[in-house]
C-alpha cells in the first residue's frame, strides 16, 4: 500500500475512493489528521493531509514524526509527498511539476529524528540519496502515462517558514545549488528514511521564488492559490497512473 501526503492545494484527493478513515495515535503524538483509506485504480492507498484537513497547521508545527509513524504503523510501503514550492531555477516556472532528487535542509528546531537518544542507541542513517530511486522512477513513469511533463531531478531546499524568503536569501540558496524551495520536505524525508520507508516527492511550482521572474512586486497569495488549483488536477492525473505498473 502506497501512502500519499498531500500538501498545500491537495488536502483532499477526489480521485481516491475513500473507503474508511482511521484516527491513529502514535508515541509521538497525533498526526495532522485522520488517515483516509481508499484506492487509486485497483491499488490500496492511504492519504494524509500534511497541514490538516482544514489547512490549519503551519509547516513548522506539523508533527512530522507522528505523520510518518502513523503511515508506517498502518502498513504503508512507500510515501509519495505532494508539496508546493517556489521556483528558483529559471525553467522551473509556476505550474511546473518537479520530481526532486536532492535536498538541502535549512530548517531548525523541528523534531527531526526518532533516534533522539532517550532509550534508543545512536543511529546515523545514510541520506546520500534522500529520495527513493525506484519510487522516483514510478512517479516519472506515471507522469509519462498521464501525458504530464515533469522535470526529472532538482535540488529542494527546505526552509523554516512560515514566511517566504527574502530576495537575498533566494540568491544565497541559488549559490548553494538549490532549484526549488519549500517548507515541509524536511524532516519528513529523513524520518521516512529512519523507518525504512521509500519516499519521493512531486513538487508543484506555485510561484517564482522571491525576487525572481514576475515576482518583482512581491508574491501574491491569490496567484499561488490559482496556480496550485490548476496544477493539482495534473498532479491527481499523475497519482492516478502510479498503480498501473
Ligand atoms: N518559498 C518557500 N516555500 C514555498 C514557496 C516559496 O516561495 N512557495 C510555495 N512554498
Amino acid at each position: 500500500m502506497l501512502a500519499i501526503i498531500g500538501g498545500s492545494g491537495l488536502s483532499q484527493l477526489s480521485s481516491l475512493d475513500i473507503e474508511r478513515r482511521e484516527v491513529v495515535r502514535t508515541p509521538y503524538g497525533d498526526p495532522s489528521g485522520a488517515l483516509l483509506f481508499g484506492r487509486i485504480g485497483n491499488e490500496p492507498m492511504v492519504f494524509l493531509a500534511r497541514h490538516g484537513y482544514g489547512h490549519t497547521i503551519p509547516p513548522h508545527k506539523v508533527n512530522y514524526r507522528a505523520n510518518i509513524w502513523a503511515l508506517k504503523q498502518v502498513g504503508a510501503e512507500g510515501i509519495v509527498s505532494v508539496a508546493s514550492v517556489g521556483g528558483i531555477r529559471a525553467d522551473l516556472v509556476p505550474g511546473a511539476l518537479v520530481v526532486p532528487d536532492q535536498i538541502i535542509d535549512y530548517t531548525w528546531g523541528r523534531a527531526a529524528t526518532y533516534f533522539d537518544g532517550h532509550d534508543s542507541k545512536v543511529v546515523h542513517v545514510d541520506f546520500t540519496d534522500p529520495y527513493s530511486a525506484p519510487l522516483r522512477q514510478r512517479i516519472l513513469a506515471a507522469a509519462q502515462r498521464a501525458g504530464e511533463a515533469v522535470f526529472d531531478g532538482a535540488v529542494y531546499a527546505a526552509t523554516q517558514g512560515p514566511r517566504l524568503e527574502t530576495a537575498a536569501e533566494i540568491n544565497r540558496l541559488e549559490r548553494d545549488g538549490v532549484d526549488i524551495v519549500g517548507m515541509t520536505g524536511m524532516p519528513e524525508a529523513v524520518l521516512a528514511r529512519e523507518l525504512d520507508l521509500p519516499y519521493a516527492a512531486i513538487a508543484v511550482v506555485a510561484n517564482y521564488a522571491a525576487g525572481r521572474g514576475a515576482s518583482l512586486h512581491g508574491i501574491a497569495m491569490h496567484d499561488i492559490e490559482d496556480t496550485l488549483h490548476q496544477a493539482m488536477g495534473r498532479v491527481r492525473a499523475v497519482l492516478q497512473n502510479i498503480p498501473a505498473e
